[in-house]
C-alpha cells in the first residue's frame, strides 16, 4: 500500500487540526470587525491553500474505501461489486461529476449521496430508517454514508462538472430545483434567493454565493463534501441543503429527498464545465 495506515495519518492530521482550530479562531476574531471582511476571506483562502496538501477529507476517503470494498449488510455484498454510481458497477473514475443523473433502476434522478443510500438499501439490504436516523456528522460521529460519498467524490478530483442536462428527466428536476430556490414561505417569507439571489450578500462573515450565476452555483457545489472547521466534522452537500432549510426557517427535508436532489441538480448543472477540485475544506 502506498498510503500510510489511517491511524498514523490520523495522528499527523490531529496536529494539523490543532493549528487549524487556532487559525479558525483568529479568523472569527477578525470577522467581528465588520470592516475586515476582505482580510478574513484572504486569510481563509491562504490557509485553505496550505491545508490542501494535507486535506483532512483524505481520512474520510480512506474510511470510505474500506466501506466500499467490504462485504456488508444483511445481503453480505460490497458496494464495489453491486453499486452503479453512473458509469457502471464499481466504476468510480469521474462518476461524481456526472451526477445528479437519472437511474432507470430506481426511476429517479439522484445525487451521489442519495444513490449510495439506495445501493445500501437495495443491494446490501440495510434499512433506510437506520441510515436516516443520524445522517450527518456531529462531534466524533461520522455516518458511513458521508465517508462513502467522500471516497466516491475523490475519484473526480480535477474533473469538469458535467451533469447530463440534455436528459429530459434531469432537465425536469433542474427546473424544479430552480423553482424551489425562488419559492418564498416560512415565518420570514424567505426563499433561497433572499440570501443567495444577488451578488455581494453577506451574513456575518459569510459570503453568500449568488446561486443563479454559474460562479455562485460553483461555490455552492465546490469543496463538498467538505471538512468543516466549524465543529471539525466532515459534511456533505445533503447536509448543506438541510442546514439552509433551517436558516430559512423551513422544516428540514427528509433525508435524501427529491427536494434536495432538485437543488443539487440546479446548482451542479449551473456549474457544468467548471473543474471540481475534490472533497475540500469549508469554513
Ligand atoms: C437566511 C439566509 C439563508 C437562506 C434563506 C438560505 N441560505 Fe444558504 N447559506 C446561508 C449562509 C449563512 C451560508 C453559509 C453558512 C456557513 O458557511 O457557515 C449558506 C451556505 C449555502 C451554501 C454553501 C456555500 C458554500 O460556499 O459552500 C449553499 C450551496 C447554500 N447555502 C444553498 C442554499 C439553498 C439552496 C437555499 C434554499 C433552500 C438556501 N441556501 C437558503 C444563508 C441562507
Amino acid at each position: 500500500m502506498e498510503r500510510s495506515p489511517p491511524q498514523q495519518t490520523l495522528a499527523g492530521r490531529l496536529a494539523i487540526l490543532g493549528t487549524l482550530g487556532a487559525l479558525a479562531f483568529s479568523v472569527s476574531a477578525v470577522a467581528q470587525q465588520e470592516l475586515d471582511h476582505a482580510k478574513a476571506d484572504a486569510e481563509f483562502a491562504k490557509f485553505r491553500a496550505e491545508m490542501e496538501d494535507s486535506n483532512p477529507a483524505e481520512l474520510f476517503e480512506l474510511k470510505g474505501e474500506e466501506l466500499w470494498k467490504a462485504k456488508r449488510g444483511p445481503k453480505n455484498v460490497s458496494l464495489a461489486e453491486s453499486c452503479d454510481v453512473g458509469l457502471g458497477v464499481g466504476k468510480l473514475e469521474g462518476a461524481y461529476v456526472i451526477n445528479p443523473r437519472y437511474y432507470p433502476d430506481a426511476d429517479k434522478v439522484m445525487d451521489v449521496e442519495r444513490r449510495i443510500v439506495w445501493c445500501m438499501t437495495e443491494k446490501q439490504g440495510f434499512k433506510f430508517g437506520d441510515i436516516a436516523k443520524k445522517p450527518f456528522a456531529s462531534g466524533n460521529y461520522t455516518p458511513e454514508v458521508t465517508s462513502l460519498v467522500t471516497f466516491v467524490a475523490g475519484h473526480s478530483r480535477n474533473m469538469k462538472f458535467a451533469a447530463p442536462i440534455k436528459d429530459p428527466k434531469v432537465r425536469e428536476v433542474y427546473e424544479i430545483g430552480k423553482e424551489i430556490t425562488a419559492y418564498r414561505a416560512g415565518p420570514y417569507d424567505f426563499s433561497c434567493n433572499t440570501c443567495h439571489g444577488s451578488d455581494g450578500k453577506r451574513i456575518r462573515m459569510q459570503n453568500l454565493p449568488n446561486l443563479s450565476t454559474p460562479e455562485g452555483s460553483l461555490k455552492g457545489v465546490m469543496g463538498w463534501p467538505g471538512y468543516r472547521m466549524t465543529g471539525g466534522v466532515m459534511l456533505t452537500s445533503q447536509w448543506r441543503m438541510n442546514d439552509c432549510f433551517r436558516q430559512q426557517r423551513f422544516p428540514e427535508p427528509k433525508y435524501v429527498s427529491d427536494t434536495v436532489t432538485a437543488l443539487l441538480t440546479y446548482m451542479t448543472v449551473n456549474a457544468n464545465g467548471y473543474t471540481y477540485k475534490g472533497p475540500g475544506i469549508k469554513r
